[in-house]
């Protein structure tokens, strides 16, 4: 028995392949196998060795079978290696696949609707191509207001119709549509002839509504407040400067204290200290009214926010025309 055992391992070493390792395992366990002549001679045998000697026997065919399964593995696993030798190119293209991502502005853009919907305020869309009346008269933009100058408006060949300028005709769109309480955010892209590192001629803007009896400019603030510190992850310096717009009375601007310097100044606030990032304001009695709501029992604020702006100021990008290059060296970072 420890001679097959000894020819059995011999055996194996010369196996090259799986119909080798078939006619190695006949000659061992097949019907006239080595093996199996031991176990159908165990009549032969006197009765008080019968026990020792079938024992041994079966020890020797699961060494067999073991073995010989080894081999089988080890021969798969080499057919399997060949064929995938032949196989080099379509792993490499495999390889050269590359996950996608979302555009850091859809990433932002997605962040800050997600926070004031958080802050229960509903969803409204307007269109790119606006009708003139939405984006200016009824906003109580004069006429002669520089904003409608060639040099801002991108017009249309279609009368009274043009790409609009900011998001805040979907204020007017809203309150025409809904009585108050309103309590609103839109975003989309908005158009405008300026063109330099921190300006493109067509950008995101987030606009936000709330009209009600008793809205007033502490809810204003507070709601920008809230929001800046939900954007940003950390406490803001956060300074309301008045301003103007022909839609809102008072106009407010709002300054963060400038991520990068902590406010001691440096290029990025051009040594100001501070970073605009929103406009806002109570909303003109005049614009109520151009939409059917009595000023006299209710008020509004409105804020409107630059969502490139943002973005820059989130990830740390000094130039905005890199969000509109496809370049994937860029988007790849995010
Ligand atoms: N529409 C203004 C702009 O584009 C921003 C703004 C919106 C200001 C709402 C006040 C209130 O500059």
């Amino acid at each position: 028995m420890d001679e097959i055992k000894e020819e059995i391992l011999k055996d194996l070493k010369k196996v090259k392949n799986l119909n080798e390792l078939k006619a190695l395992r006949d000659k061992f366990l097949g019907k006239e196998g080595k093996i199996t002549k031991l176990l159908s001679k165990i009549r032969e045998i006197p009765r008080e060795e019968r026990k020792e000697y079938g024992k041994r026997v079966n020890l020797l065919k699961e060494f067999a079978l073991k073995e010989i399964e080894r081999k089988r593995k080890e021969l798969e696993g080499l057919i399997l290696e060949e064929n995938l030798k032949g196989e080099w190119e379509d792993l490499s293209f495999y390889q050269g696949e590359e996950e996608g991502n979302l555009h850091p502005i859809t990433k932002t853009l997605n962040r800050i609707l997600q926070i004031f919907l958080f802050m229960n305020f509903t969803l409204e869309e307007g269109p790119e191509v606006e009708r003139e009346d939405y984006n200016f008269d009824l906003l109580n933009i004069p006429k002669e207001h520089p904003a409608r100058d060639m040099q801002d408006t991108f017009y249309l060949n279609r009368e009274g119709y043009l790409l609009r300028t900011h998001t805040s005709p979907v204020q007017i769109r809203t309150m025409l549509k809904k009585r108050p309480p309103i309590r609103m955010v839109s975003a989309g892209k908005v158009y405008r002839r300026d063109d330099d590192p921190t300006h493109s001629p067509m950008f995101f803007q987030v606009e936000g509504l709330v009209v009600d009896r008793d809205t007033n400019i502490r809810q204003l603030k507070y709601t920008v407040r809230v929001f800046l510190k939900l954007f940003f992850g950390q406490e803001v310096k956060v300074r309301f400067r008045s301003s103007y717009f022909p839609f809102t009375e008072p106009s407010l601007e709002v300054d963060i204290g400038c991520l990068l310097c902590k406010g001691k100044g440096c290029g990025v606030c051009k040594g100001t200290g501070y970073l605009e990032v929103m406009g806002c304001g109570m909303v003109h009695s005049r614009v109520l009214k151009n939409c059917g709501i009595d000023p006299q029992e209710y008020r509004g604020f409105a804020f409107g926010l630059g969502v490139e702006r943002l973005c820059m100021l989130y990830y740390q990008i000094p130039n905005i025309k890199l969000f509109y290059e496809n370049d994937l060296r860029f988007l790849k970072q995010f």
